[in-house]
């Protein structure tokens, strides 16, 4: 193929903006994807000052990019600079994923909740959304994801437990009567009644102080699953399992909100298998 000047195309650029970013395993899951399948392209890491996110983002397609991932702290504003936007982009308020469009125009998906549905079913084939309620903690960014995503598989209620409670208020007037808002100081109790346990917050991050919310609660057989990753088997899952739950560890919902953004630039649907997780894991 060879373009107006008749120079023949260059590979297809993608990468991932945000704010530190040196720390994203996105360009190792990308690079990964693209060795295995031998497709040509490249996927680049770029660190951009929330004041030129717009020059950047209209500048990338003239440079042969054909899409970027949108980290913290710009999923809000790339929503916002983005001339479509998908439904569940929209109802999460925020954008992962841009797609540069051949006539100019900007495509914001967001695919963080698809990931994380994707993770559970993948891992944990037998979990029923519908057998019970879903206890999600924390009520920032994250959770909106989370929460628009599990609303649409069918969880019957959702009890969201947040320290600052009037941010889960908030989602819940937003996402509607489904949604039970819990004390954070009473958010052991609603694991009580859980089929599905999240932990959206940063607590037990490496670095971050450790998730004190008591766990006698939890039942056996409940899927408890965190959005932390590092590290890759938190103090809730390792507590969780002793305590006869299933856990599904964070980070295949990573791995699995960029298989549909790969597609769409690289144009394989890439699979996600051990060898996956090892490459963003080295
Ligand atoms: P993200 O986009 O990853 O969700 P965020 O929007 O900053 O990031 O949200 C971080 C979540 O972790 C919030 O639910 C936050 O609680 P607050 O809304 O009260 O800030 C939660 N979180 C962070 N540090 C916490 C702490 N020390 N104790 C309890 N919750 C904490």
């Amino acid at each position: 193929m060879t373009d107006s000047d008749d120079h023949p195309s260059p590979p297809p650029l993608a990468g991932v903006i945000g704010q530190p970013i040196a720390h994203s395993r996105s360009p190792a899951l990308h690079h990964h994807w693209l060795d295995t399948y031998g497709l040509p392209g490249a996927y680049i890491p770029m660190q951009v000052a929330d004041k030129d996110l717009e020059e950047v983002l209209r500048a990338l397609p003239k440079a042969g990019f054909v899409g970027v991932n949108i980290t913290i702290p710009h999923k809000v504003k790339a929503l916002e600079i983005a001339d479509l936007v998908t439904d569940r982009a929209t109802i999460i308020g925020a954008a992962n994923t841009l797609i540069f469009r051949r006539d100019g125009k900007i495509h914001a998906d967001n695919t963080d909740g698809y990931g994380f549905v994707a993770n559970l079913r993948h891992a944990a084939p037998d979990w029923n959304p519908a057998a019970g309620p879903a206890a999600v903690l924390g009520a920032g960014g994250a959770a909106r994801a989370i929460i628009s995503s599990l609303l649409e598989v069918g969880v019957p209620q959702i009890l969201l437990s947040n320290r600052t409670r009037p941010k889960a208020e908030a989602l819940r007037t937003e996402f509607g009567s489904r949604i039970d808002v819990v004390d954070w100081v009473q958010a052991g109790n609603m694991l009580e009644d859980a089929a599905t346990v999240v932990n959206t917050t940063s607590l037990g991050m490496t670095g971050s102080p450790a998730l004190r919310v008591p766990l006698d609660g939890l039942q056996k057989g409940a899927l408890v699953t965190d959005l932390v990753y590092s590290p890759l088997r938190t103090t809730l899952l390792e507590e969780a399992a002793a305590r006869g739950c299933r856990t599904v560890d964070g980070l295949g919902m990573l791995i699995h909100q960029a298989v549909p953004a790969f597609e769409r630039w690289f144009g394989v649907r890439p699979e996600v298998t051990e060898a996956t997780r090892a490459a963003v894991l080295k």
